[in-house]
């Protein structure tokens, strides 16, 4: 396995302020980091074996996380996202490790048509705003529309067209989006989830201010603890793969 650490060190010591300048915005989160191990103990274990396939990230942000899978075995590395500067951020990246990387802007699977993939990770936007933006990210990074589900929903309906058969998703999930109703939509699509990683994540306070108040104030204990002023949030990485008899 790459040592991601290493060689995100290697790089920000060899370039300059404003390179390092226009990444900062795109600079991977603590969600970032739950996928990436979550997505190395599936590869240590099962399902996952070696080869890994052709492995698609969808909103690669900083490239953080197709840069983990550097030197693993991946017979292809493919990333979309709709914002430019974070196909730069993670073609510099990519570079910088020397690794392979096919990247294409644009919104979810439409760049992708008529492609299938045996790996597909993401950590897509899932915040309930009504507005996008908040100081310090690009305005789509966190930007799940009223109730959080607008890039979720259209991700999971994309997986049917674009799953190989055999294949995974690894899927970032927070609370606010309600289990309940991306299970309903997976089986309505012959797909199933499983929890395989779950955490309670610090709410990063700038994001309080503009996200929907009905969903924040609504979310019960199950999925957002407050400790004094802290806010924490439920957040799980799914695994999505075929539903087996067992699937209802
Ligand atoms: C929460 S960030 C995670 C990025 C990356 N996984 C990381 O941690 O560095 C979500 C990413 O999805 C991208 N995104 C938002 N809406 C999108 C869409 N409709 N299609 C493709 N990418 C999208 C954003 O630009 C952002 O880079």
């Amino acid at each position: 396995m790459t040592d991601i650490l290493e060689h995100v060190q290697a790089r920000s010591d060899q370039v300059g302020p404003q390179e390092a300048g226009a990444d900062a915005a795109f600079r991977p989160s603590e969600y970032t980091g739950f996928l990436i191990h979550a997505v190395q103990a599936a590869i240590a274990g099962h399902p996952l074996g070696r080869p890994l396939g052709r492995v698609v990230e969808i909103g690669v942000g900083s490239g953080a996380v197709l840069a983990s899978l550097a030197g693993c075995g991946a017979t292809s590395l493919t990333g979309t996202d709709v914002d430019p500067g974070a196909i730069r951020a993670t073609q510099r990246l990519m570079d910088s490790l020397g690794q392979p990387v096919e990247l294409a802007c644009g919104d979810l699977w439409a760049p992708l048509a008529g492609r299938r993939f045996d790996l597909v990770l993401a950590n897509p936007p899932h915040f309930p705003m009504l507005a996008p933006g908040y100081a310090g990210r690009p305005p789509q990074w966190s930007f799940g529309g009223p109730d959080g589900r607008l890039v979720m929903d259209q991700l999971l309906r994309g997986l049917p067209r674009h799953l190989a058969p055999g294949g995974h998703a690894y899927v970032v999930h927070s609370a606010f989006l309600g289990l309940a109703a991306t299970n309903r939509l997976l089986a309505e699509r012959g797909l199933a989830a499983r929890i395989v990683a779950s955490s309670f994540m610090p709410l990063a306070p700038e994001k309080l201010p503009v996200m929907t108040p009905a969903v924040l104030h609504g979310a019960g204990p199950e999925a957002i603890q407050r400790i004094g002023p802290h806010t924490f949030l439920r957040t799980d990485v799914l695994e999505i793969s075929a539903a087996g008899p067992g699937d209802a």
